[in-house]
């Protein structure tokens, strides 16, 4: 396996309280970096930070709703305090929508996704991009999906904002490429988190059978390419939006019959 050391570094993970977020946060503690776990989940921050401080890391929680603007400018500037600087960023938060059509969603509901999933990552890239220009270097991370490439059924809202992360990503990372700031995106497929566990069965069977890995992701096979993306190994990867999906984006939904030979 590979590992890193990012001793001395400093990794900031949004949704760090759950999933691939948690994942993430312990990912990065056990190959040496600081970690700030931010999440909207005040209390599982806090477990996440005590389980990496029992483990013997350095970690702190931050209780943080990303869509809020001047908050995600406050907290950032608050870790930028306590841990000295900030290195990676992981802009991970995200929720789902209403499963309806796109013409019954609600106002409400199209307005806080598209704060808490794409909005979010434009304050909390504007808060972090500078930390990085100070330091001269820096690797962000922003969650998008492989609903940021294709279409979905009943998912306008979550669709067009991981399409829009991506689109971001690609923007922020032009514009800082010459600085020394590297800006990707994660694309996950089905991934085993609280995130897709309350889905109906029946909809997760039907999932299941759209992979042909057969079986769902796990939150710490999205942790490893985040901290890869992150790491001098990816240094010349940039602006890019990475697939980990064991190839259920290739077309083949509908499609499976390797069961049939
Ligand atoms: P999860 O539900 O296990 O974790 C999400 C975390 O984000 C939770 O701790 C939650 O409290 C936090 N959060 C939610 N809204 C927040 C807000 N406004 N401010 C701060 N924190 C907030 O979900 P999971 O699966 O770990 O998802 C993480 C990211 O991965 C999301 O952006 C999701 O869209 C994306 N993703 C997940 C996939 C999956 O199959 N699980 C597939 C593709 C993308």
């Amino acid at each position: 396996m590979v590992t890193y050391d990012f001793a001395g570094r400093v990794a900031l993970v949004t949704g760090g309280g759950s999933g691939i977020g948690l994942a993430t946060a312990q990912a990065f503690a056990e190959a040496g970096a600081q970690v700030a776990v931010v999440d909207i989940n005040g209390e599982a921050a806090q477990r996440a930070t005590e389980s990496l401080r029992a483990s013997g890391h350095r970690a702190e929680a931050f209780e943080l709703d990303v869509a809020d603007e001047a908050a995600v400018a406050r907290t950032i500037r608050g870790i930028d305090q306590h841990f000295g600087r900030v290195d990676f960023a992981i802009n991970n938060a995200g929720v789902e929508s209403d499963p309806v059509p796109m013409a019954d969603l609600a106002n409400e509901k199209w307005q806080r996704v598209c704060d808490v999933n794409l909005s979010s990552i434009f304050h909390c890239m504007k808060a972090e991009i500078p930390l990085m220009l100070r330091n001269g270097r820096g690797a962000i991370v922003n969650t998008a999906s492989v609903a940021g490439l294709i279409g979905g059924y009943n998912m306008s809202a979550y669709i067009a904002t991981k399409h829009g992360v991506i689109g971001l990503t690609k923007a922020a990372a032009t514009d800082y490429a010459a600085r020394g700031i590297r800006i990707n995106a994660i694309c996950p497929g089905f991934i085993a988190t609280p995130f897709t566990a309350d889905a109906p069965q029946a909809i997760i069977d039907r999932l299941l059978f759209s992979i042909p890995a057969g079986r769902p992701g796990k939150p710490e096979e999205i942790a490893k390419s985040m901290l890869w993306l992150c790491s001098e190994d990816a240094s010349y990867i940039n602006g890019h939006a990475l697939v980990v999906d064991g190839a259920a984006s290739l077309g083949t939904a509908g499609t499976r019959f390797d069961d049939l030979f």
